[in-house]
């Protein structure tokens, strides 16, 4: 089934196709990996609706990405009761032991870092996303141990030894 199809499938359910633009954002960044404008047009043409407002969805909720991003895509959260529990501090651990910083790709392609609002799992603060998995209570001991097991998952599905790669620069 082509993009077209499965977006013309999912917007068949909306009375509205401006209540179909959220779906159809999904199927297309889970078939194009991004988002950049073309297809930002594409989705608008496919369920004939404002460029503009496909354009205001994508850019708005930071699950959308117009620009490509790592396989594990790391979200910090720097609100409020993440803030009280030291994210600055993972953010620059983050940033030292990957070489990027916040917006950035390593350059192996492994990790983008990007720091979003609140997750909705204050309770568990502070907190990162990383694809659909939150994970919480973190520290530095347990970031590093994330972005190990990150590593080994790559390391297994592909059998390439990235993992012993390190971060760029070492
Ligand atoms: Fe970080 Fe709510 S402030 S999850």
């Amino acid at each position: 089934m082509t993009m077209r199809e499965k977006i013309e499938e999912a917007a068949a359910r909306y009375p509205d196709q401006r209540s179909a633009i959220m779906p159809a954002l999904l199927i297309a960044q889970r078939e194009r990996g991004h988002l950049p404008g073309p297809v930002l047009e594409e989705v608008a043409d496919i369920l004939g609706v404002e460029r503009i407002w496909v354009y205001e969805l994508a850019t708005f909720y930071t699950l959308f990405h117009t620009e490509p991003v790592g396989i594990f895509h790391l979200q910090l959260c720097d609100n409020v009761s993440c803030m009280l529990r030291r994210s600055e501090d993972l953010l620059r651990h983050l940033e030292e032991v990957l070489g990027i910083k916040k917006g950035g790709t390593t350059p192996d392609g492994l990790f983008t870092l990007s720091t979003v609002e609140c997750l909705g799992a204050c309770e568990m603060a502070p907190v990162m996303q990383v694809g659909d998995d939150y994970h919480g209570d973190l520290d530095i001991a347990r970031i590093d141990a994330l972005l190990d097991r990150l590593r080994a998952t790559v390391r297994q599905a592909t059998g390439a030894d990235l993992a012993a790669a390190g971060p760029p620069g070492e």
